[in-house]
């Protein structure tokens, strides 16, 4: 977690920096705090958002220099405070520093240091980190790369890493393992971001730093990159960007969230273009294609993810054995890393990841690839790490997802999920012609349908209203709508702080029940297909214990529209597709209920977008 951006060149610092920084505090908002350098070196740093870091630094301290380097934290060691707060300086105070990562050794190397002398003044461990560079500049007597690639060598853990010493100030020197980093080139300047939103708007030109890579990077003079383990020289290769800046921006929507939800219809299409041929009745999936025998003799498909993506693993799951006949299991990243996993030859491993940096998520596909697993990445940043960590994959193209509750991503996992499920039914000659052609047609009906599911946004509104006060809620499903009832949930609190739980309908008589009263509404997804007749009865339950209903049923629906305290519907489609448009009502249920309550919707407290340590 945490977002780092840097500049060097002929431009003003601040400006570049702080920008970069609103851009990446999706990354993390606990602190933030900004270092540059003209004639001395002015460092300024608070809790709480960039907007308060601009007002202190206007106040504190000289906004001039073309050198600079900021941090926006999501908290891991040390209550998120001033002291805590990056850039953090060394104990010569010559060297500045911002991290994202987390050093898993800390403790050790901070005794070594404290037995040196050293003195620490914060609880972090990058503070541990910017004085063993110190340390071995100086008792090596070497530059700052060279401290920097050594001080490494040393390290156990996940860092991206930009220092700078006010002593040689026009280098900044930058490095990366486990935690994502990526360089603008400019004419005569350099940018650095977490990701390129920071510089997009001044280079196309960009290098993403790979794993244990370090870089010297110089303005007027030459740029030099080097491996942390072994100090050889590489020449990384320079890539050109095509996200635009409008794709970044809000839009005239008041959030992010209801941006990217709205986005929906657009960000399928997108994932669609080029690969759904429907006149010629073929999808074209060139990671599947490429490598369609793994996927025709695969015994069993192990999904992983975290979080939303998890939860499109899960409508996967439902997908891959409706349509392709092939056994799935789908695991947390973070149990999966953990357990010891018994993978066969044959085996596929899917990891599904919109940021593409989530720790957990990358951990689990090494240790599949270990084992020997084809690892297929869904992902939807481009040149993120999950992309180049699998053997192959296809990218979601929802296009940036800034608001921190995961929205387009989810439906476009699951497009690409239905989409690999149907190619390989078809190799493996499991599925008929005309049930194909059919499951093709209606998923390309999807982006219209949700978009009359989007028109029912006044409507949802108006529900928000009514169960906004409630303190707990429970969400239900059956089926390929299970998952969805668990991302309602998910979205419900992780943006309202609302306690909500999904379950299994059928499941709720072994337990939940107990909580149902009239002050405990319960959101039931009543679909047409999928078992309909059983949901109906568990609605009565909940009614006969005075539990109020918000149902989410098919256009047409009689039964359960009549017995609903509320009902929204949503158009008819294939159950496979069913998820695709009963989550649209309950992303802007949870979106509503947040914006009525008063959250940051965007920036739900201690969340952040890409949770890039365990
Ligand atoms: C929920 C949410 C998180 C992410 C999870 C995985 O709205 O955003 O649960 O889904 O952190 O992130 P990715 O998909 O980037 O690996």
């Amino acid at each position: 977690m945490c977002g780092i951006v840097g500049y060097i060149g002929d431009k003003q610092a601040y400006k570049i920096v702080i920008d970069g920084l609103k851009r990446l505090e999706y990354r993390g908002y606990d602190s933030s705090g900004i270092a540059l350098f003209d004639s001395r070196l002015s460092v300024c740093k608070t809790k709480g958002k960039v907007e308060g870091l601009v007002n202190k630094a206007e106040k504190e301290i000289s906004l001039d220099g073309n050198v600079g380097i900021g941090h926006t934290r999501w908290a891991t060691h040390g209550e998120p405070n001033d002291v805590n707060a990056h850039p953090i300086i060394s104990n010569n105070k010559s060297l500045v520093i911002v991290h994202n990562g987390i050093i898993e050794n800390y403790a050790t190397i901070k005794d070594e240091l404290i037995s040196k002398g050293y003195i620490f003044k914060s609880d972090t461990d990058t503070e541990v980190l910017v004085n063993l560079i110190e340390y071995v500049q100086l008792t090596e007597k070497v530059k700052l790369g060279k401290a920097v690639q050594l001080a490494l060598t040393q390290v156990v853990g996940a860092y991206a890493i930009a220092v700078f010493d006010k002593k040689k100030p026009d280098e900044i020197v930058v490095a990366r393992l486990g935690s994502p980093l990526a360089i603008g080139i400019g004419e005569n300047e350099m940018f650095i971001g977490s990701d390129v939103t920071p510089f997009l708007n001044f280079t196309r030109k960009v290098i993403y730093l790979e794993e244990g890579q370090v870089g010297v990077l110089r303005n007027h003079k030459e740029t030099k990159f080097y491996n942390v383990e072994n100090d050889s020289i590489i020449s990384p290769t320079i890539e050109n960007l095509k996200l635009e800046l409008s794709e970044i921006e809000k839009g005239g929507f008041d959030h992010f969230m209801l941006k990217e939800i709205n986005e929906q219809p657009k960000a399928i299409i997108d994932t669609l273009r080029g690969r759904l041929k429907l006149n010629q009745g073929i999808i074209k999936l060139s990671g599947i294609d490429n490598n369609i025998n793994a996927f025709t003799s695969a015994n069993k498909i192990t999904i992983i993810g975290c979080g939303t993506s998890w939860h499109a693993g899960l409508v996967g799951e439902y997908i891959f054995e409706h349509i392709s006949r092939i056994p799935v299991e789908v695991e947390y990243a973070s149990e999966f890393r953990y357990r010891n996993p018994i993978i066969n030859q044959n085996d596929i491993v899917i990891a599904i990841s919109q940021s593409g940096e989530t720790a957990d998520t990358l951990a689990a596909m090494k240790l599949a690839k270990e084992r020997g697993a084809f690892v297929f990445g869904i992902c939807n940043v481009v040149g993120s790490s999950i992309t180049r960590l699998s053997h192959s994959g296809s990218y979601t193209h929802a296009g940036p997802e800034i608001g921190v509750a995961s929205t387009k991503a989810f439906t476009t996992q699951i497009t690409v999920l239905y989409l690999m499920a149907l190619k390989i039914a078809k190799s493996k000659g499991v599925i008929s012609k005309s049930v194909f052609n059919k499951y093709l047609g209606e998923l390309n009906l999807i982006p219209k349908k949700i978009e009359i599911a989007l028109n029912l946004n006044d409507k949802i509104e108006k529900i928000a209203e009514a169960i906004k006060d409630s303190k707990n809620c429970l969400y239900l499903g059956r089926g390929f709508n299970f998952p969805v009832a668990l991302e309602g949930a998910l979205k419900l609190k992780e943006i309202s702080y609302i306690h909500a739980e999904g379950y299994p309908a059928a499941e709720m008589k072994h337990g939940p029940i107990a909580l149902i009263d009239e002050n405990m509404p319960t959101v039931v997804i009543a679909t047409s297909k999928g078992h309909y007749e059983k949901v109906v009865s568990n609605i009565r339950e909940i009614q006969s214990r005075k539990g109020k209903i918000i149902a989410i049923v098919t256009e047409g629906d009689k039964d359960v529209k009549e017995i609903a305290d509320h009902y929204i519907e949503v158009p008819e489609t294939i159950e496979p597709l069913t998820p695709l448009l009963t989550t649209i009502p309950l992303q802007l249920l949870s979106y509503h209920i947040a914006v009525k309550l008063g959250k940051n919707v965007d920036q739900p407290r201690n969340l952040a977008k890409s949770v890039t340590v365990e």
